[in-house]
């Protein structure tokens, strides 16, 4: 029924907890349409049929109504039970959906945070426990997974078709979304949102390995384990200005924009606090409570400097929203992610680097 169902729809393969959900409202939906749609158009046709006038009228003498069959009334109850007929199925599709995106919404208590940041044109992920990876998110299937995401530049679209799971990640915002593969395997992700000339390559893939498979992963292990594709790379960058790193070129971005007028680089605080050492801090907040410096808030900050002030310093920061180009935005960010304090106390951290996933040959 199930197998009917995807080749009738032209879906994939159901990959997560979610998708047979979310399929049965889709095929419900339709289903009743259809019905409904035939349903019209047989009675349509009846009608058509039924009560066509059957001879001309211009040809038809002075009793020619009486030739004509009247359409019998319909009375009131069928017409009110059909407009709440049709009524209570909106509201059960409404309340299926709702349900749905209720559970879709709301992660489990236990899960494993995977931090996710998309650019232009990759995915990166990074794990808790200080893994990184570009492209290829490594999970345990049959485990609940949580994605907090952000965008370092323009917005883009998590979409894993097998999962039935699609979410917006936007600059300066964090979005999350729960999974939980429903077997070992591997499953494409893409894009769902235009992002710039190379939107089509931003792809990456979910490899989710059955719980021994995943500890073995964890321990180091790789072999006989799946991993990137080889036909097809995970990773289709290519970023404009290769040569010159993004720091590099974030610190003449700063120079030229006047940030460093403000914010020193050296520690000291000046009318803005200094940008050493701050990626990654806690930052108090004017107003009680803090905030960990990570993109979104660096990101947010440039945009919307009022909405978290660094307690201590003055409203002052003006907003750059339309004066940086949103390349610029990102490579201020990696500058002052260059900017680590020397000698950093190790701390947990919450938002590991990225860097390149080892995989042994
Ligand atoms: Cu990223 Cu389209």
């Amino acid at each position: 029924m199930t197998e009917l169902l995807l080749f009738l729809l032209n879906l994939p393969a159901q990959g997560s907890s979610m998708a047979p959900a979310v399929d049965w409202l889709h095929a419900f939906v339709i289903g009743v349409t259809m019905l409904g749609a035939a349903g019209v158009t047989a009675l349509a046709v009846y009608y058509t049929i039924r009560f066509r006038q059957t001879v001309p009228s211009h040809l038809a003498g002075p009793n020619a109504a009486k030739k004509q069959r009247s359409v019998p009334a319909i009375p009131l109850s069928l017409e009110v039970a059909l407009i709440l007929g049709l009524l209570g199925l909106f509201v059960m599709w409404w309340v299926i959906g709702f349900r749905q995106y209720v559970a879709m919404r709301t992660p489990p208590d236990a899960t494993l945070d995977v931090y996710v940041s998309g650019k232009q044109w990759m995915w990166t992920f990074a794990y808790p426990d200080g893994r990184a990876s570009n492209g290829v998110l490594v999970v345990p299937a049959n485990r609940p997974i949580k994605l907090v995401m952000t965008s370092r530049d323009v917005i883009h679209s998590f979409f894993v078709p097998e999962f039935r799971l699609k979410q917006d990640v936007v600059p300066g915002r964090v979005t999350t979304l729960w999974f939980e593969a429903s077997a070992p395997g591997r499953y494409p992700i893409l894009c769902a949102e235009y992002c710039g000339t190379s939107h089509s390559t931003m792809r990456g893939e979910v490899v989710a390995l059955a719980a021994s498979d995943f500890e073995r992963y964890l321990e180091g292990e790789r072999e006989g384990l799946p991993g990137p594709s080889d036909d097809e790379p995970a990773v289709l960058g290519d970023f404009p200005g290769q040569g010159v790193s993004l720091a590099a070129r974030g610190e003449r971005v700063a120079g030229d924009n006047g940030c460093l007028r403000c914010h020193t680089v050296d520690g000291t605080p000046h009318l803005g606090p200094t940008w050493l050492g701050l990626y990654r801090s806690t930052v108090p907040l004017d107003g009680g409570g803090t905030i960990i410096a990570d993109e979104a808030y660096l990101t947010q900050s440039m945009m919307d400097p009022m909405t978290h002030i660094h307690a201590g310093f003055g409203p002052i920061m003006p907003s750059y929203r339309g004066l940086l180009t949103v390349p610029e935005t990102g490579a201020i960010v990696e500058y002052i992610k260059s900017l680590r304090a020397p000698r950093e106390e190790p701390h947990q951290d919450p938002l590991p680097e990225p860097g390149p996933l080892e995989v042994s040959p």
